[in-house]
Parts: C-alpha cells; structure tokens; sequence
C-alpha cells in the first residue's frame, strides 16, 4: 500500500475526469450520482451492472461513457439464442491457409457493453466469467489475453420482470458495483425533452480521453494509501455479512477487495491520496448489496438485501479517520 499518488496526478485525474463526467452529463439529465459511480468504477478496474425498469436511460448511460473514451467499444445485445461463442469468439477453418483461424467475440474491446445481460441463457451468460474476472479468453486450448482497460458494463432489467434469467451468484460476485438510474426528477425530465425530442445528442458526442490516458489514473488510484484501520473496517463490514443469520450468502473476499479498491477511486476523485473510512462506508451498498442471498425466513418476510445490509452496516463501527 504505496501511498504516493502525488499533487499532479490527483489534479491530471481531476481534469480527465471531469471531462468525461460533463461529457456523459450532456446526453443524461439530472444523474451526477449514477454518472460518478460508473466513474469510480472504470478508475478501480471494476465491472459495472446497471439494474433497473426500462427507459430509465441505461443504455444511454453506457453508450455515453464510452463513446467518451477514444478506445475500441462493442456492444453485445443479450437474448436468449445468444451462443458463448459469440462473446468470447471462435476459431474457423480457413480453406485457402489449411488453418484454423480465431475470430474474436464481442468481449474484445476495451469497454464492452452488455445489454440485457440477463436475457441470455446462463450458458452464455457465464461465458463471460472468465473475461470479466482474468481478462482472458480461451477458445480451443489458445487463451488470448484481452486490452486493458477492459470493462464490462453491463445492464438489466430487476429479474422479476418478465423474460430474464436471474444472474448466478458467481456471475454477479464479478461486478464492482450495482447501480439503479432511478426516474428523473420533474426539472430533468423536462430539460431531457429539450435536448432529445428532436435527435438524441449521443450521436454528437466525441471522445474527450483514450484509453492510454484512462491507463494512467488506473494506475494513480493504485498508489493511494489504505491504513490498516481502513482494511480493518473493510473485513470487518464483510465479516458481518457472513455471520448476519438473515443471510444465507454473504460477500466473498472478492468483494471485500472491490470495496476497498472502489474506495481507493473514490479517495482519488476527491483528490486525496488515502482512504478514509467513510468511503469504504458509502460505498457498502453499491458494492455489496446484489452479492448477498437473503436467508428463506427473512425473504419470506420480505426482507431485502438492501435493508438487511444497512442494518449490518449501522452494526459495524466505523474507525477514526486518520491518514495513518
Ligand atoms: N435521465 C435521462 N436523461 C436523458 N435522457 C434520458 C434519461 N432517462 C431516459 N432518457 C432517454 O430515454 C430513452 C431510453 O433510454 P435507454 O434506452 O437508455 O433506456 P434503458 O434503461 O436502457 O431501457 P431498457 O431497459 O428498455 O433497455 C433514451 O432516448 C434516453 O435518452
Ligand atoms: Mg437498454
């Protein structure tokens, strides 16, 4: 745990950042929260799910981050025939060369939007895994190795609506964080009405960073600071899910360290160089609640997720700030 993200690089993150954060906000009205969280999570090397109703603006909300980014995007349209072969890829026979040839899928890019993940079959649908959490595609004994950055933003609708296979637990312990864009507020609404009655400004929009420069505050965020105190809070939050008796899965380690690496991106975008025990707190929900399985008694009693880890969360103390 270095601790040596200097003045400059905090400053050379702020400025890009706050490039693509205006540029997204041009095409989605009245949604700075959901916009910096999908920030926080390309800074933390993370994959991001979108979860909510229809016609909320998610797709717009993928498709404007990265049509920010100067990167190589594909966007993979979930639907129940949708083969594995054509996320990861697959290898044809050349007639001409007598060889076979590999034909890359939709997961080689730098940022991958999965549209309706989870309209897939679960075949397809963990045909994913191994990108999302290796980076790596094997097809036929050849593994290849995919760009950085790579993220996955995927998006779907609340599995009880109708048509969708709920992810497996695996598949969604992979993504950093689980967001809702939640209605506009009336203002927003209308100011949408304004901007995208006529066209929709997504077409207009240019990239404002590449992927080399989205690498180098990769790597800023990595050298912030993480006391033990932190880390101790971190294991602390996720410990009691484990124990929570109204639970009947809590986080895995993986999730203990997307808590922590999602806070590192967040101390960043603040411009500090180390993290602090109220962000590893605020960013508890977004990170942990869709890992977690709610015990039989407790869903029958129609406890969520959601609640039972804010009561978790309020149960666990939160540390003294301190650098140290
Ligand atoms: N907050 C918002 N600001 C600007 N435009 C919005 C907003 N919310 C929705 N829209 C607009 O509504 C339309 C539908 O959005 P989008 O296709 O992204 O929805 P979605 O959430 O992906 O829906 P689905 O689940 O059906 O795929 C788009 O034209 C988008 O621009
Ligand atoms: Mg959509």
């Amino acid at each position: 745990m270095s601790g040596n993200a200097g003045g400059a690089d905090l400053d050379t993150l702020a400025r890009v950042t706050g490039r693509v954060r205006a540029n997204i906000e041009k095409v989605i009205e009245g949604k700075p929260d959901v916009v910096a969280a999908a920030l926080v999570v390309m800074l933390a090397e993370g994959h991001l799910l979108i979860e909510d109703v229809p016609g909320v603006g998610k797709t717009q909300l993928s498709k404007a981050l990265a049509r920010s980014i100067d990167c190589s995007v594909r966007r993979i349209q979930f639907t129940p025939d949708l083969l594995p072969s054509d996320v990861t890829g697959v290898s044809v026979f050349n007639q001409d060369t007598r060889e076979f040839e590999f034909r890359p899928g939709g997961v080689f890019a730098n940022i991958v939007v999965g549209d309706e993940i989870n309209r897939a079959s679960p075949k397809t649908q963990s045909a994913l895994l191994e990108c999302m959490e290796e980076r790596q595609v094997t097809v036929d004994n050849t593994t290849y190795l995919l760009d950085r950055p790579f993220m996955v933003i995927a998006t779907q609708n609340p599995i009880e609506m109708e048509g969708t296979y709920a992810l497996p637990e695996a598949q969604r312990d992979r993504f950093m964080a689980r967001v809702s864009v939640g209605y506009p507020v009336e203002a927003a609404e209308i100011a949408m009405l304004d901007s995208h009655t006529d066209a929709n400004p997504l077409d207009d929009l240019e990239p404002v960073t590449d992927a080399a420069e989205i690498g180098k505050l990769i790597d800023i965020v990595g050298q912030v600071h993480v006391s033990q105190a932190v880390q101790r809070y971190a294991v602390a939050l996720t410990t009691a899910t484990r124990r929570s008796p109204e639970l009947h899965l809590g986080a895995s380690p993986r999730a203990t360290l997307h808590l922590v690496r999602a806070a590192k991106a967040v101390a960043a975008l603040q411009g500090r160089d180390y993290v602090l025990p109220d962000d590893i707190h605020g960013l508890a929900q977004p990170v942990l609640a869709h890992r977690l399985l709610p015990s039989v008694e407790a869903a029958m009693g129609g406890r969520t997720s959601t609640a039972i880890l804010e009561g978790i969360i309020g149960g666990v103390p939160v540390p003294e700030a301190g650098r140290a």
